[in-house]
């Protein structure tokens, strides 16, 4: 039995199916998922029931544990966290901003592993914009100025202290077990356009938030640049919206897409697990 792969229709996405992850996947198989994954970029699995167990052994097909700074794992689990919120809660939406998993590693993780568990009825959609086509569609102008550039990434923004999830976020009622720290000032850098380790593709990497300037740019100025690539590689032509639902695996390619959450879904509770996958 072979899987079956049902494209999206929209700019990158795919559904898996024909296929059984409480069970190992045997070689075949295996390859078979991973060249979907490189061809749509974001597989997801409908109807699959995992223990945490499952999800991790499915994980480990594709590349060795991720390493996840600032968010502690749920409990009895090294590297599992839990991507979550309660029906009552006021924090704003956990990663509701552009951006590709942890891009300010040295070795940013090749894929992300979200499971849905607790899904609510309507809202909460993930939206993946595809960097391979949007750098291919991308008018020469605008090519000519992000040749060559190196970005640089931070998660300052986000985990640092005085960032989106720092200390003044700590006082408040979220329910993820953010670990704010002074280490996300550190920066990284990584080329604008860089080739996909696996398929050579070119693609752009990275956005504006973890982006936090270009070398040897003016920061004026390469906040300028930034913004005018963030408005077209998230533009809606090179997106997918991937609504969930309970039971329902997707793994991404950080590497050629970026992704965010969305709200819509207040007054119900929400889960998933997640797990990075090393490049
Ligand atoms: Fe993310």
């Amino acid at each position: 039995m072979s899987i079956k792969v049902t494209p999206s229709g929209q700019a990158c996405g795919a559904s898996v199916t024909n296929i059984d992850l409480t069970q190992p996947l045997d070689a075949a198989t295996i390859t078979a998922v991973r060249t979907a994954w490189l061809e749509h970029h974001v597989l997801t699995f409908p109807d699959q029931v995992l223990s945490n167990d499952e999800l991790e052994r499915f994980s480990q097909y594709f590349g060795h544990f991720g390493d996840d700074p600032f968010i502690a794992p749920i409990k009895g689990r090294k590297h599992i966290i839990a991507v979550k919120r309660t029906a009552g809660e006021t924090a704003p939406i956990f990663a509701e901003t552009w951006h590709t998993d942890w891009s300010f590693q040295a070795k940013p993780p090749a894929g992300t592993c979200l499971y849905g568990i607790t899904i609510p009825a309507t809202g909460g959609d993930t939206l993946y914009a595809n960097q391979h086509l949007a750098l291919a569609e991308m008018p020469t102008a605008l090519r000519d100025k992000i040749k060559d550039k190196v970005a640089i990434h931070s998660a300052q923004r986000g985990y640092s202290n005085d960032g989106l999830y720092g200390k003044s976020d700590q006082g408040g009622d979220r329910s993820m077990d953010i670990r704010p720290s002074d280490s996300a000032l550190k920066t990284q850098q990584h080329p604008l356009i860089r080739q996909h380790r696996e398929t050579g593709e070119a693609g752009i990497f990275g956005c504006f938030g973890y982006i936090m300037g270009i070398e040897g740019m003016a920061d004026d100025k390469a906040a300028e640049l930034l913004m005018e690539l963030h408005q077209w590689q998230t533009q809606e032509q090179f997106q997918y919206r991937h609504q969930w639902q309970p039971n329902m695996l997707v793994m991404w390619d950080n590497r050629s897409v970026l992704h965010r959450a969305t709200g819509g879904y207040e007054g119900h509770d929400r889960l998933l697990h997640r797990i990075t996958v090393a490049d």
